[in-house]
């Protein structure tokens, strides 16, 4: 069977690309294929999970020059048809988004378009939904575009926030409840529709 050859860009922990590759496990992710993570430094835990899951693993550092070049060339020479942007705390330039012109998702630990854009990641966001006081928060799934956290949804969940609530224990039941769902569901949405384009075309 065709699938939609993915990789996964991360940062830290890697929850979220583990939530994928288990996805893949249990077949609910079935139109994709992780074929490559890319961490962007060197020691995180993220690393150890795509090792653990047998999946080819790149660190391209991203405080180091031509960060977007090497990207690129992994991208182009794993033959990737889709990324999965699963706690990337950089951010990609329009011209690496142009030049890769293929579909890229990413998820972002709040409703879009509460709490996002430069500046809101990773526990940060989950703080200024804290100090704002909203009662409900979430995670969101949408394509990458030059807007920061801009691009089209593609899945959004509600997760309540709920009093003694610290930005920790946000984070935690909004990862939970919502990321490590969204994610896979909103991978397979974007690798079927992937998959659909290449059977179109052989
Ligand atoms: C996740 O909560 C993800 O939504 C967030 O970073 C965390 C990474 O955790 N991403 C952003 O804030 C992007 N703006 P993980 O490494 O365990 O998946």
């Amino acid at each position: 069977m065709l699938t939609a050859r993915i990789a996964v860009v991360v940062s830290g922990g890697g929850t979220n690309l583990q939530a994928l590759i288990d996805a893949q496990a249990r077949g609910e992710l079935k139109s994709g294929n992780i074929a490559l993570v890319i961490a962007d430094k060197a020691g995180i835990g993220a690393i150890a999970r795509a090792e653990k899951a047998g999946v080819d693993c790149e660190v391209i550092i991203r405080k180091e020059p031509d960060f977007e070049e090497k990207v690129l060339s992994a991208l182009t020479e794993h033959r990737i048809d889709m990324v999965v942007l699963a706690g990337f705390l950089g951010i990609f330039s329009a011209d690496l988004l142009r030049r890769f012109g293929k579909p890229m998702i990413n998820i972002h630990p709040a409703l879009i378009p509460s709490f996002c854009g430069k500046g809101f990641y990773g526990l940060r966001v989950h703080q200024a939904a804290l100090d704002y006081g909203v009662k409900v928060t979430g995670a969101t799934v949408h394509y990458a575009s030059e807007v920061v956290d801009g691009g089209q949804i593609i899945l959004q969940k509600a997760v309540d926030v709920l009093p003694g609530d610290t930005a920790e224990i946000l984070q935690r039941r909004v990862m939970e409840q919502a990321e490590w769902v969204l994610l896979p569901q909103a991978a397979e949405i974007v690798a079927a529709q992937i998959v659909r384009e290449k059977e179109l075309n052989v």
